[in-house]
């Protein structure tokens, strides 16, 4: 698994300090709020475990899958619910929790859907922001660290559903991907 890593991007060390940094800010601004996180799977589940540990104010938590990317490295257009949400979000501040924002398709189809649900308010929080490659106008309040345009994974990152448990974030080496 090693071997197909170019490169290493973010350390445990350099996660641990983004998510402490994130977990700060959304506690302080959420203070006497009614917060929902919501993970959309099944990349955001490692930094959704690491965020909610690092919030200090009362909070809930939900789940939800869509499709996005299928086993290659591009978005795939619009975006299918594939596992909904337990919770009515009427009355949550919600804040969708997200891997990476890449063209912006899944945020942005996802934004609209949930905004018909009547949260009492709606922001996400992603770890990860790659804006050269930004097609659809979405806004994340919250974001860990900008990355350049590579593919990364590690961190509940993933390739063909592999690479999520490396414990840092790395650059995929090309040839994993260009020979398929
Ligand atoms: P978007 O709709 O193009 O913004 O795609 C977002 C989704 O694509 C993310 O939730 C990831 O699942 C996936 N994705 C985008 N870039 C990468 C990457 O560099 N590594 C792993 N997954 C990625
Ligand atoms: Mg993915």
């Amino acid at each position: 698994m090693l071997n197909d890593i170019q490169s290493v991007l973010f350390s445990q060390e350099d996660l641990a300090a983004m998510v402490a940094r994130l977990g700060e800010q959304i506690s302080r601004d959420y203070k006497g709020k009614n917060l929902l996180l919501v993970s959309i799977l099944k990349g955001s589940v490692v930094f959704m475990s690491d965020i909610m540990r690092s919030i200090d104010i009362p909070c809930r938590i939900d789940f939800m899958a869509v499709s996005s990317y299928g086993s290659g490295i591009k978005s795939s257009g619009s975006v299918k619910i594939i596992k909904d949400l337990d919770l009515d979000l009427q009355g949550y501040d919600l804040l969708i929790v997200e891997d990476i924002l890449d063209s912006g398709r899944t945020l942005s189809s996802l934004m609209e859907i949930l905004s018909t649900r009547k949260p009492k308010s709606i922001e996400i929080c992603t770890l990860f922001d790659k804006p050269e490659r930004r097609e659809a106008d979405v806004y994340a309040k919250y974001i860990g660290a900008q990355v350049p345009d590579a593919f990364i994974v590690g961190y509940g990152l993933d390739y063909d559903e592999k690479y999520r448990n490396l414990p840092f974030v790395g650059i995929l080496k090309p040839e994993v991907y260009e020979n398929k």
